[in-house]
Parts: C-alpha cells; sequence; structure tokens
C-alpha cells in the first residue's frame, strides 16, 4: 500500500528516493510520484506507471535535488491519476493567483483523512484552488495556510486539525533544507543519516535498506523536523489537559538490519511462484533452533502468561486470518484452550465481553495492518493485557506492540497473494499450540519428540507436494475458463478450502467461494452445474466417510469434482471425479500440505488468464489504511 520516503541531504537525493520507492513496491500500488527543492522552487514528477517509469522520467526531466519526498500510492480517494498522485502542491490562492504563483508547500501522505470534506470546504473558501479528489491534498493546502516563516510550527498547527490517520512528509519552497513529518495512525520512521549530516524519513525502514540502519520508530502524534546535521522530535504534550501544546521527546535510536527487499526472482516467472516454492525453505528457517518446546521461545515471560491465561482470542485479517483460524481447530483439540478467531476490523467495533484472563493472538504477515494492530489497541483497552504476535517482520509495529512474539521467517513476500507467510505462521501457530499444551498439562516427551519430528519433516514433505505441479497445471487449463468455482473442506481443512478460494479470486479474478461441506446442502448446491468446478480438500481424517458423501451430492448434479485427496482415501478419479493424490497423510499438520496444491491451482490459472499475478487489480500488499 502507500509508501513514503523522503530526505534532507547535501547530495542529489533523487536516485535514493526512488530506490526507496522500489524497496516499498511489492507492497502494491497504483501511482507514484518525487518532489524536490530545486532552482529555489518546487519541481515535481508523477506516474501512473511503475517506479521504474517515474525513473527514466526523472532522469529525461532532470528533476534533482538534495531536499525531496516520494510516495507511492495506492487509490483511496479518488481515481489512480496522474493528477491523484503525491506529492501534492499546495495551489497559491485561486486559479489566476495560482498561475502567477506556485505552489510553496509539498506534501505526502498515507492513511485516510476523515474530516477532509470540511477542511476542504473551509480552504476552498479562502482561495485555495483543489486539482485533485484526494484527502491528501486539503492537507497541504491546511499546511499552507498556517505557514508564517516555520514549516515545523505550521505542521504541528495542521496536525491539530486533522482527523483521522496519517502519516506525512512535507518540505516548503522557502525553507531549502528542511524536512518535517508527523505521524498519527499510520508508521514513519526516521532514519539518522551515516554521511555529511543526511537525515530521512520512510514509512518502512526496509525503504531505507542500505542508506542508513539507523532508525528511530516514531511514536504516535509524534512530529518530527529533519535538517542537514540534526533532527528533532516534538509530540502533543497530554499533562495538565493541553493537548495543543507540544513538547521535545527524545526516541531511542535502534539499529536495525532492515532486508532489502531485493528479493531475486530467478528462474520463476512471478514473485508469487517462486514464494510458493520457497516454502521448505521458508518452514525449515521458521523451525530453525526449535530443538524442544517450551514457552520461551515466544518471548521471556511467555511460561508465566500461558499458566494465567484461560482462553485464547486470535486477530487477522485476509490470509492470516484463515492461518489463524486453522490454529482454532489445533488450540482447542491438542492444547484444549477455548479460542475464538476475529476478522480484526470486525472486532475493533463491535461490543464484546473481555476476559482478563485471555491470550491476545495477532498474525500478520507484514505487522503493519492498521485493522489488526487498532484491534489489538482495541483488545487490550478492554482489560486483556496479555498480547503474542506471530509476524513475519521483527521490526514492525506489531512485534513493538506485543508482550510476546514468534518471528516466522518466511523472508520477503513480494506476491501480493500470500502463500509463504501463511504456511509459516501456521507452522508458529502449531508451535504455539504445542507450547500452550504443555503448560496445561496436554503434551507429554513421546507426544512432544513426535510432534517435532513431524515439524522437522515438513521441508521434505512440502518438496514432493510442489512436484504435483504439473499435474495442477493440467488443472488449471480447465479452471482458466470458468466464471465461478466452489471450494468443500471440513474441520481443519475448512479454513483451507477458504484460503484456496481467496488465492484463486485474488489473482485469477474468478468468484470463488469456499463452504463447509456439510452445509452444501443447504444453499450452495443450488449453485452447481457442469459449469462449476467444485475443488474438495480430501485428507484422509475422521471426516473422510462424511466428505465422500457431499462428493456424491455434487456429482449427482453434474458438477465437476477436483479432489485433493491423501495417498490412502480410495478415492478414485472417474466421470467427472478428477484426482489428485497427495504424497503422504499428515495428522493435524496436513493443512500446511493440502494449502500448497490450492496455491498452484490460483497461480497456475492466474497465468493461463493472463493476469498481472504479483500486483492484482485494486489490491495491496500491506494495507495501512482501514
Ligand atoms: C492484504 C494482503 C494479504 C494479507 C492481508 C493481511 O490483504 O494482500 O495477503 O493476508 O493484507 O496482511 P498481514 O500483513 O496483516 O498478514
Amino acid at each position: 500500500m502507500c509508501g513514503i520516503v523522503g530526505a534532507v541531504s547535501q547530495r542529489n537525493i533523487v536516485p535514493i528516493l526512488i530506490e526507496g520507492l522500489k524497496r516499498l513496491e511489492y507492497r502494491g500500488y497504483d501511482s507514484c510520484g518525487v518532489a524536490v527543492h530545486q532552482a529555489g522552487g518546487l519541481r515535481r514528477a508523477r506516474s501512473t506507471s511503475r517506479v521504474a517509469e517515474l525513473d527514466a522520467q526523472v532522469a529525461q526531466e532532470e528533476v534533482q535535488g538534495g531536499t525531496g519526498i516520494a510516495h507511492t500510492r495506492w487509490a483511496t480517494h479518488g481515481a489512480p491519476a496522474v493528477h491523484n498522485a503525491h506529492p501534492h502542491f499546495s495551489h497559491g490562492t485561486g486559479a489566476d493567483a495560482f498561475k502567477a504563483k506556485p505552489g510553496r508547500i509539498a506534501l505526502v501522505h498515507n492513511g485516510i483523512i476523515e474530516n477532509h470534506d470540511e477542511l476542504r470546504d473551509e480552504l476552498k473558501a479562502r482561495g485555495y484552488l483543489f486539482t485533485s479528489q484526494t484527502d491528501t491534498e486539503v492537507i497541504a493546502h491546511l499546511v499552507d495556510s498556517l505557514y508564517d516563516g516555520d514549516l515545523f510550527d505550521a505542521v504541528k498547527r495542521a496536525t491539530l486539525r486533522l482527523k483521522g490517520a496519517y502519516a506525512i512528509a512535507v518540505f516548503c519552497r522557502d525553507e531549502p533544507h528542511r524536512v518535517v513529518g508527523a505521524r498519527e495512525g499510520s508508521p514513519l520512521v526516521l532514519g539518522v543519516g551515516v554521511q555529511s549530516g543526511e537525515n530521512f524519513l520512510a514509512s518502512d525502514a526496509m525503504a531505507l535498506a542500505g542508506v542508513t540502519d539507523q532508525i528511530i520508530y516514531l511514536e504516535e502524534g509524534d512530529v518530527v523536523d529533519l535538517q542537514l546535521g540534526k533532527y528533532w522530535i516534538e509530540a502533543r504534550d497530554a499533562s495538565n489537559g493541553n493537548a495543543e501544546r507540544f513538547v521535545r521527546v527524545e526516541r531511542p535510536v535502534r539499529t536495525v538490519h532492515a532486508h532489502t527487499g531485493a528479493a531475486e526472482l530467478g528462474p520463476y516467472r512471478h514473485y508469487m511462484q517462486k514464494e510458493i516454492f520457497e516454502q521448505p525453505r521458508a518452514i525449515s528457517d521458521t523451525l530453525d533452533g526449535v530443538v524442544s518446546i517450551t514457552p520461551e521461545l515466544f518471548g521471556d515471560g511467555a511460561y508465566k502468561v500461558f499458566k494465567d491465561v484461560e482462553q485464547v482470542l486470535i486477530l487477522a485479517c485476509g490470509t492470516s486470518y484463515y492461518s489463524g483460524s486453522t490454529a482454532k481447530y489445533w488450540l482447542e483439540s491438542i492444547a484444549g484452550i477455548p479460542t475464538n478467531v476475529e476478522i480484526a476490523s470486525e472486532y475493533r467495533y463491535r461490543d464484546s465481553v473481555p476476559n482478563p484472563k485471555t491470550l491476545v493472538v495477532t498474525i500478520s504477515q507484514s505487522g503493519e495492518t492498521a485493522d489488526t494492530l487498532a484491534a489489538l489497541k482495541h483488545a487490550r483497552s478492554l482489560g486483556m493485557p496479555h498480547t503474542l504476535t506471530i509476524c513475519n517482520v521483527a521490526t514492525s509495529a506489531m512485534v513493538r506492540e506485543c508482550e510476546l512474539a514468534y518471528i516466522t521467517r518466511a523472508g520477503v513476500e513480494i506476491g501480493v497473494a500470500s502463500t509463504k507467510a501463511f504456511t509459516t505462521q501456521l507452522a508458529g501457530l502449531f508451535l504455539l499450540t504445542l507450547a500452550l499444551a504443555q503448560v496445561r498439562g496436554r503434551l507429554n516427551e513421546a507426544q512432544e519428540a513426535e510432534h517435532l519430528k513431524a515439524m522437522r519433516h515438513l521441508p521434505v514433505a512440502l518438496q514432493s507436494v510442489l512436484a504435483l505441479e504439473p499435474q495442477v497445471i493440467g488443472w488449471a487449463e480447465a479452471f482458466a475458463r470458468k466464471e465461478n468455482a466452489l471450494f468443500l473442506g471440513r474441520g481443519l481443512h475448512y479454513p483451507i478450502a477458504l484460503e484456496g478460494a481467496l488465492k484463486l479470486k485474488e489473482i485469477s479474478y474468478i468468484h470463488a467461494e469456499a463452504y463447509p461441506a456439510g452445509e452444501l446442502k443447504h444453499g450452495p448446491l443450488a449453485l452447481v452445474t457442469s459449469e462449476m468446478p467444485v475443488v474438495t480438500v480430501a485428507p484422509n481424517d475422521t471426516l473422510l466417510e462424511k466428505l465422500k458423501s457431499n462428493i456424491q451430492e455434487v456429482r449427482a448434479r453434474g458438477g465437476q469434482l477436483y479432489v485433493f485427496a491423501d495417498a490412502d482415501t480410495r478415492i478414485e478419479s472417474s466421470e467427472g471425479v478428477h484426482v489428485i493424490r497427495m504424497p503422504e497423510h499428515y495428522g493435524a499438520l496436513s493443512p500446511i500440505l493440502h494449502v500448497v496444491p490450492l496455491q498452484l491451482l490460483a497461480y497456475h490459472t492466474a497465468c493461463a488468464r493472463g493476469t498481472d499475478v504479483d500486483k492484482p487489480r485494486n489490491l495491496a500488499k500491506s494495507v495501512t489504511v482501514e
């Protein structure tokens, strides 16, 4: 989703700004732009194409300067179009004045300003000219209207008027060596430069990898002043009830080894394919160092917390929600702990009944998803202090916010449709299940050894599943001609069916729905015709016989069945029943294997339809707005 990079330097900063945008590119965006202080004024270039195109544009137009800001935009207010792309400039007073007097404020923004209509009316009445449909342009004009020779002061005063979520980076024509940033609800970091007094801003430390590893994570309400060789942070002073006064604050500088994000595609056609094939390595890395089950895998003090809690509440969005939904089955059956799984955006706004003895577990690949972060804070505000995250980014807000954490080691995930993050989350959640089971006296040494053995064998088992790719490609050709698909699963594999349907719709744009197989006759059976492929996840577990009956129900209506069956299920291919046999049966960990052919099916179907697999339309990798 939206990304910010900003800099104050003595060298031409444009290549660094562009490189920063490239590092954030994988998050998904639909336009991009850069602005610099050049020849005493504001210069900018914007594009609805890729950052590479913006790069060519700045080179051609010779956009260069030592002070600048850059942005990748994921449209919320106003279509993806050049005039809506950031940076936005403030525009004089009125159309004629604008021609005579180019704007003096340049600004980029992540988040959503909720009172933008009200502010726009007010600023229009004062003569400001709006050239975009964005909520962001309002902030540029607002800062301009409050500017009286000191940008830091103007931004501080502007933040007092903003409602909603924002991270902003701003510079002014009249102050050539200064960039001001502010955040509330959206992440922003300060990068302390290592050469010639330069300083940086970014929405993620990863954008600055290779430039500086000295990072300050700005906190809610912080406003930061960046100049050559110095920076200064202020926050609203909540003491004495005076929220309009700002006071200086110190924030620790951390050394952050942000990964470069510059993952190579290697022999693969897309990052998604590469990431599917990386899963054996990702799982192996995630389990690296786990020699035995102990609560301390999740951080110091975990034993005390695990001993104290009597239920689990899982909060997540998207694919992470489905890994949580799978874990509910494990947590209740293996650890015997009552577990609820909630979609973060629902939980944060509904009335719920808190139990202080709850372990609140957030699951997030990015660690920056706005709804999941807000749901976490909401849970805490309801009096549930024990928090744990399963997260793929050690430096993320989620990890910093939670008491306990398990960092999955999937590596950077570029494809918008999550794959290796999902299976590594499942690995982390299985470890959590075992640790809670142990503390609750439900895991003896023999069981622990058996589970650990099965987990260590996962990379090998995954390799055999990946070898099914040619068979899946055969199916994908048939799927590519369909407009609808139904996915069925039972028990532990119902969330896997949901995840399979999500993958297919995200990247192939085929309408796909998933149902617990037992619900078939309560509605979806009405949809079954020869045009509706029905994908069934059929592991050899206690529900197999029931699933076989559901398969017959589909066949009887002429539906085409595509069954991923375990080796020993005795479901055979026949007229209208297509079977791919999974290499081995895997008991409780079976979801980790069964999701893989569904990822491959979605991937190859999307390829056959010629969609933009890694950057599907309208979607973003890291959803930092609600
Ligand atoms: C977006 C991504 C999904 C992801 C979801 C939650 O929708 O496209 O792949 O599952 O956000 O993201 P998180 O980073 O919190 O796991």
